[in-house]
């Protein structure tokens, strides 16, 4: 009773492959289930024929009747449905190659967190980490990479995923039908926090999108103040960038509109202050191997206050 309860749970949601959310997904779970359906008919096949031997081992085959039986059932029908499964399967291929239109979104997979860049048809470009928003409706290209170790790049409502390796560059194309808020996770193991590398997906209408990419484009909401002067003074620049203050560190990710972003520390905490706070203090412990330092020797006080204003950067 709880086995295929669990197994349901798996076919809607988020991160469910078997929910499509975008043309490539959609293909892919066409293909999941007619090889699901036809393999399971031809194991119900195979059990009815093994009962039926079984029953009838009293009277041996004759010899036509099994070389008969050999020929049909060992050699030609299987090869007639492995062709027709491989001829469907291989119909479905030109979708999965067709050419992207328009926007551009190299993703850098590093550990445990993504570089995201958004290289526009006008040529400006926009970066940022740990989160993807799309239009719905177009085929947006992604060139995947990795910075440190071999990663792959899944959001399973979209389509496919894609290996990221260093020093390569990989090619995957995916056109968005729903908008929504969706997940997408490191799909290869790359470390102690690889269950800990996922991100946000955000498909949204087309003019909503070109809205959020303007105020992505920005300046930070609030370059100054005590936090900003903190930031600065601790060093978080060295690896971080905000854009409009004197941090321009390419180490970590990118913090210019943290707040504006639906999770914290690539996809697995909310995104609040206290949380930033907590983060700061402990990412050591939040995230084994990263390769931020815990910050707990500064004093309460002053985490709070970086905290409180990068939580106020949407
Ligand atoms: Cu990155 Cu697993």
């Amino acid at each position: 009773m709880i086995l295929p309860l669990l197994l349901l749970a798996g076919c809607s949601g988020v991160q469910s492959a078997l929910d499509p959310a975008g043309q490539e997904a959609r293909v892919v779970a066409r293909l999941f289930w007619v090889m699901l359906l036809a393999g399971t008919a031809i194991w119900l096949a195979m059990m009815a024929l093994a009962f039926h031997a079984a029953r009838r081992r009293a009277q041996p085959w004759s010899e036509r009747g099994a070389v008969r039986l050999i020929l049909w059932g060992g050699a030609v029908v299987p090869t007639l449905i492995l062709a027709a499964l491989l001829v469907f399967g291989l119909g479905l291929m030109p979708t999965l190659r067709a050419p992207g239109q328009g926007l551009r979104i190299e993703v850098q997979g590093e550990q445990f967190w993504w570089r995201v860049r958004y290289a526009l048809p006008d040529g400006r470009s926009l970066t940022t980490a740990n989160e993807i928003r799309l239009p719905r409706g177009q085929r947006s290209e992604f060139l995947l990479t990795a910075q440190d170790v071999i990663h792959s790049f899944w959001i399973p409502v979209l389509g496919g995923k894609m290996d990221m390796i260093p020093g390569a560059t990989n090619r995957l194309v995916l056109e968005p039908e729903k908008t929504g808020l969706f997940r997408g996770v490191c799909a290869e193991f790359c470390g102690s926090s690889h269950a800990l590398m996922a991100f946000s997906v955000e498909v949204m209408e087309p003019e909503a999108f070109e809205a959020w990419l303007a105020a992505e484009m920005a300046p930070a909401a609030t370059p100054r103040g005590e936090g900003a002067a903190l930031f600065l003074a601790r060093g978080c620049g060295a690896c971080h960038t905000v854009r409009g203050t004197a941090a321009a560190g390419r180490i970590g990710p990118d913090l210019t509109h943290l707040a504006g972003r639906h999770s914290l520390g690539a996809g697995i905490l909310p995104n609040d202050a206290a949380t930033i706070d907590r983060f700061i203090r402990e990412v050591d412990r939040i995230k084994p191997s990263a390769r931020m330092p815990g910050f707990a020797m500064l004093p309460p006080a002053e985490t709070a206050a970086i905290a409180g204003w990068l939580g106020s950067l949407r």
